[in-house]
């Protein structure tokens, strides 16, 4: 892996070094591993899951007793799509020998009428699920299954972006998939998401398939002395200062929020030497005013009625009661039924959502800059 320029990094795990705490939770995960159980990892978006993924395998992939396979559900629409994501996994991570692809690996892929071609612009081997050839879905993840317990180490898969299984155009989705995960009860799973009520409906209602079939871990914020600590230690190093009191303040703005937190911090990483409270909200305005195309869609995309109450919760976060008759009459938001039915909406798209009995705006830059309009 090639250092960061920058040790405030907003794309993915760069090492150790570059993460933060996360101590306990990393313990958590590994007993559970350890002791056979399956792990739902939930969160509300970008606190920091998939980067712990990757800090939890580099630790597990050092202590040599575990081969590791991640695999992104994001970009999938049906079964199909999804056990092409997992056999590109497997390829990706056994198929490569120095004298060429595996045998088992070759035998594998012919088994689930998959096909490797090349990528003519890149020259790289690219695989193709054949059409044609396709077996029924629960035949081709019992073949990657077969293969999985056919490694000497134990197998963990983590699965992100789990949710999406739910939104497949074959609803029974579920149910193949929880019929995998149990002809192979030696792989340990993690299934991770980033739609945090969706992924608590999967594993908690009795009629789903995958109903108290692993142990749910919310993750939460990292806590605001061990960011505190990771900051100023990175300033150190490079001989800039930040004070306690600056990062309080980011760690509010941000609500927390990692990637919120390692962004204004990368920036103010970048521009200054000695971190004044007059930089810190510099930097908060320049990152607002880099979105601010992205959130002016926002308005778009919503009815009128739906962004007046989007934006006066933005205002009033963290907001206990939305039909109260105070919060009605300040933002002049007329009936009750009327804002509850917009509420309900913007709850549905996940654009607001309810934290231990307050709402608040989902996305922490936008409820920044909705404050602000
Ligand atoms: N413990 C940490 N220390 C430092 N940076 C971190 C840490 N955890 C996450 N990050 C950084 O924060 C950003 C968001 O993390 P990540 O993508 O893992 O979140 P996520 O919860 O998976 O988000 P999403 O909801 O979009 O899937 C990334 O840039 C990541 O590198
Ligand atoms: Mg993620």
């Amino acid at each position: 892996m090639k250092e960061p320029f920058n040790p405030f990094v907003i794309n993915t795990y760069q090492g150790k070094e570059y993460f933060c705490d996360r101590e306990n939770n990393l313990k958590t995960l590994i007993s559970h591993i350890e002791n056979d159980r399956n792990v739902v990892l939930y969160a509300w978006r970008r606190l920091g899951k998939s980067a712990l993924i990757q800090r939890l395998f580099d630790e597990l992939e050092t202590s040599k007793d575990y081969e590791t396979l991640y695999i992104d559900l994001l970009a999938t629409q049906n079964i199909a799509e999804a056990i092409q994501a997992i056999s590109s996994s497997i390829y990706e991570k056994y198929g490569k020998t120095s004298s060429g692809l595996s045998a088992s690996i070759q035998k594998l892929l012919a088994s689930i009428g998959a096909t490797i071609s090349f990528n003519v612009l890149s020259g790289t081997p690219e695989l193709m699920l054949g059409i044609n050839k396709s077996e029924q879905p629960s035949q081709s993840l019992s073949a990657l299954g077969e293969f999985l317990l056919s490694r000497k180490k134990r197998i963990v898969i983590a699965i992100d972006e789990f949710q999406q299984i739910s939104d497949y155009e074959d609803n029974k989705a579920e149910a193949v998939f929880r019929t995998w995960v149990q002809q192979i009860p030696e792989v340990r799973f993690i299934f991770s998401g980033s739609h945090r009520t969706l992924m608590e409906a999967m594993f908690t209602e009795k009629k789903r398939p995958f109903y108290q079939s692993s142990q749910l871990e919310s993750l939460q914020p990292i806590a605001l002395e061990a960011y505190t600590n990771f900051i100023i230690q990175h300033f150190q190093t490079a001989k800039k200062t930040i004070e306690p009191v600056s990062i309080e303040k980011i760690y509010t703005w941000s609500r927390g929020q990692t990637y919120t937190v390692q962004l204004v911090c990368n920036h103010l990483f970048a521009n200054y030497k000695k971190v004044t409270d007059k930089d810190v909200d510099t930097v908060f305005n320049q990152i607002l005013v880099q979105q601010q195309a992205i959130y002016a869609n926002f308005q778009k995309m919503l009815t009128r009625v739906q962004w007046t109450v989007f934006r006066a919760i933005a205002k009033e976060e963290p907001l206990q009661n939305p039909l109260s008759k105070d919060f009605l009459t300040k933002h002049n938001l007329g009936a009750a039924s009327t804002v509850s039915t917009a509420l309900k909406a913007l709850e549905r798209l996940e654009l607001v959502v309810k934290d231990e009995g307050n709402y608040l705006v989902h996305e922490v830059q936008l409820a920044r800059w909705m404050a602000s309009l």
